[in-house]
């Protein structure tokens, strides 16, 4: 195992050298220290195989490797910001002869609340109220109320934000915990859509953020069914996207709606037929949905056996990504002015 680490170590430096940009670098960064499935860590998991002594001794060497990889890995970081910098440089200069432009008094709305708005009327239009929850919220309300078990792996440490000195309070990781509170508010019918921040552990990348957005929905009313959901939700892309854009539902297991659906939509950049942006499928993933757990409807108080509903999670942000052709979701958050000015 000692010659695999130092074998690591000698592959991750010499792969460092050929890197010539932070997507190159991160890509790398992820895959020899990547928590969840970096080759460190899957090189570690066979530590439970030797002895005592030998996994302490092992053990002392992974943190040694670790630590010279992370300093190669820094220093990469800061010749490539340093590159950055210059290149700028080179680029920008000022003319101290040109006039003073006229101060810019107004702003604009940002991407994330452009799409938020348009779909809050949307749905306001069809008969929707547009409710908020806390962005610090109780356990209770993220996992336990939406029939999510204390062992399931979305309570895992590396997915949640917990607050420190208060075990049951995480920063919510979906906008689904406003589904019981807004039952418990409002009990049924019912008919809302709650846009808003989530937050996740996550390693970032051009798809991933810690803190996105999510548009969550839901129905619940006597006699409402699946074909029902598949009509909102087809109306909502459509709208989003254009009159011919198609949606594709296919079984996914949320433990808070039975059944549950990984929704597509056809891809609005080739229209369906493949391409890069969809990976050649002609599909993109954007949200997750279902029918109702009777589990959840009981937290929310609500007789299953008289109504029935669907609820719907889409990834507001990456909604924007796709309607403004952005290919790195941190930009988004990034507050870069250069950036925001576009839109
Ligand atoms: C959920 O969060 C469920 N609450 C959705 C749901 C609601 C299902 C109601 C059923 C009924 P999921 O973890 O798949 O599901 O996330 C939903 C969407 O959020 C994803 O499709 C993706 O578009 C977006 N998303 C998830 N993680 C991130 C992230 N780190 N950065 C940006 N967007 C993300």
């Amino acid at each position: 195992m000692k010659e695999k680490l130092e074998q690591l170590k000698t592959e991750a430096l010499l792969a460092l050298k050929s890197v010539k940009d932070k997507m190159q670098l991160e890509e790398l960064e992820l895959k020899m220290l990547g928590r969840k499935s970096g080759q460190l860590t899957e090189l570690l998991k066979g530590l439970k195989d030797v002895s005592e002594d030998a996994r302490k001794q092992i053990g002392q060497i992974a943190n040694e490797v670790k630590k010279e990889m992370e300093k190669a890995l820094q220093s990469k970081k800061n010749e490539l910001a340093q590159a950055e910098m210059a290149g700028l440089l080179e680029k920008e200069y000022i003319d101290v002869t040109q006039p003073v432009l006229p101060a810019k008094t107004f702003g604009h709305l940002h991407p994330n609340t452009i799409i938020q708005k348009d779909l809050e009327e949307f749905f306001t239009s069809m008969g929707f109220m547009v409710l908020d929850g806390p962005e610090l919220e109780s356990e209770y309300y993220n996992f336990t109320s939406l029939n999510i078990p204390a062992d399931h792996p979305a309570r895992d440490m590396q997915d949640t934000f917990y607050i420190k000195g208060h075990s049951d309070w995480v920063m919510r990781t979906h906008t689904s915990p406003v589904q019981v509170r807004s039952m418990q508010k409002y009990g049924a019918p019912l008919r809302a859509i709650i846009p808003g921040k989530c937050f996740r552990n996550e390693a970032t990348d051009v798809r991933h953020e810690h803190t996105f957005y999510q548009l969550e929905g839901l129905v619940i009313d006597k006699d409402v069914n699946f074909s029902h959901m598949k009509g909102v939700l087809e109306a909502v892309f459509q709208h989003i996207f254009g009159p011919e854009t198609k949606i594709r539902l296919r079984p996914k297991f949320y433990p808070f709606v039975e059944p549950g659906v990984n929704g597509e939509v056809t891809c609005f950049l080739c229209k369906g037929i493949g391409c890069r942006l969809c990976k050649q499928t002609g599909w993109l993933e954007v949200f997750g949905a279902g029918m109702i757990h009777p589990n959840v409807l009981a937290e929310g108080g609500i007789d299953a056996s008289k109504y029935q509903g669907f609820a719907f999670g889409f990834g507001l942000t990456r909604l924007v990504m796709l309607k403004y052709g952005i290919e790195d979701i941190r930009l988004l958050e990034s507050g870069s002015l250069k950036f925001l000015e576009q839109f």
